[in-house]
């Protein structure tokens, strides 16, 4: 089968078009083809190595992970004899716990984080919904939002922040998103009540007060952002720093506004398959949108991280593989 592998860090130059051993799925696996998968941030960074912490799970010296990407969509083509819950010809969607999606077939055992995919939501659409699930664990479990609460989305059109934009707002939330001028139209699109350019304001000038303020791109912190936050209000990031581990430990310990990281990557699967299936419900009852940016054929994956490591795109940058 055909799959993008890389064996080094570096720019999207490393990433190869090859031949690899097409998997055969083990008792508990499906083998799904897959027919669509996504570029995120993760899969920029990964291939960069840019981040210590991560190559702690990707590799020291060099990628232990020769084929990134970590959401799917496809078709099952075979299952393993005790698989119950799928069976050959469903159409299902989900994440991986170890990447390896950017390929035409994957295996993953009938527990992972998955769920059948209805026939109204294309692979493309059900695929580029994966920023809910970082949204929505942020939002729901780490931010504890409530109906009524005003919240600030800082990063509101990539990927994560639109997501977190649209699910805000089903939750009963007043959001006010943060992103570049080009992108207030489509931010407003989502449903935020109010929108700031970044370009041209600092959320944190304005004398508004939130209660809840979700760094979706990670591009503030919590000390610049805590004159902007309620007394009991929570600052929420999504990227690993020194400065958000030592906010975190601090506010742990004293005062009533708290800094908070979560890792939603390492959830348990059973919680994922979850959430993708109130998601399902969610677009089913037109409530939610799925946004993809651009898309791309297996082919052209390197163009596709050449796009995301630019960290402007607009929802999700799909890659169609079959
Ligand atoms: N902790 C976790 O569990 C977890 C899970 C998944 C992802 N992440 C991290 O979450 C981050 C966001 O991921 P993503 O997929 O949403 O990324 P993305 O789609 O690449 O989003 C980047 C967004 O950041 C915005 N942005 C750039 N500079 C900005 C600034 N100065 N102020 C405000 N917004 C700015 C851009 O908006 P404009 O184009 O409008 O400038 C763009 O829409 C990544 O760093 C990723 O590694 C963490």
């Amino acid at each position: 089968m055909k799959a993008i592998t890389y064996t080094k860090y570096g720019s999207p130059d490393v990433l190869q078009l090859k031949e690899v051993a097409k998997p055969t799925p083990k008792d508990n696996e499906l083998l799904i083809r897959i027919e669509a998968t996504t570029v995120t941030a993760v899969d920029s960074i990964f291939r960069q190595g840019s981040s210590l912490s991560g190559r702690f799970f990707t590799g020291l010296a060099r990628p232990k992970r020769p084929v990134l990407g970590s959401t799917l969509a496809g078709e099952v083509e075979a299952v393993g004899k005790d698989v119950t819950l799928f069976k050959e010809g469903d159409q299902v969607f989900g994440a991986t716990a170890d990447f390896g999606a950017h390929a035409e077939y994957i295996c993953l055992p009938e527990d992972g984080a998955l769920a059948l995919k209805p026939a109204s939501i294309s692979y493309e659409e059900a695929v580029a919904t994966n920023g809910i699930l970082t949204a929505l664990p942020f939002l729901r479990d780490t931010g504890q939002i409530q109906s009524g609460q005003k919240i600030l989305i800082n990063g509101a059109s990539g990927s994560v922040g639109s997501y977190a934009v649209q699910l805000a707002k089903q939750m009963g939330a007043e959001v006010t998103g943060v992103c570049s001028t080009e992108k207030m139209e489509f931010v407003k699109s989502l449903g935020a009540d109010k929108v700031i350019d970044y370009k041209k304001e600092d959320f944190t000038d304005s004398g508004e007060t939130y209660d809840i303020i979700f760094d979706a791109a990670g591009k503030s912190s919590y000390g610049h952002s805590k004159h902007a936050l309620k007394e009991n209000g929570v600052y929420l990031s999504t990227v690993l720093s020194a400065g958000i581990v030592l906010d975190v430990l601090r506010t742990s310990l004293m005062g009533s506004k708290k800094a908070k990281i979560a890792f939603t990557g390492l959830r348990p699967a059973s919680e994922k398959a979850k959430d993708l299936r109130f998601l399902i419900e969610l677009m089913e009852a037109g409530q939610l949108k799925s946004l993809i940016d651009r898309s791309y054929p297996l082919a052209q994956t390197a163009e596709a991280h050449r796009y995301v490591d630019t960290g402007r795109k607009k929802g999700s940058i799909v890659i169609t593989v079959a």
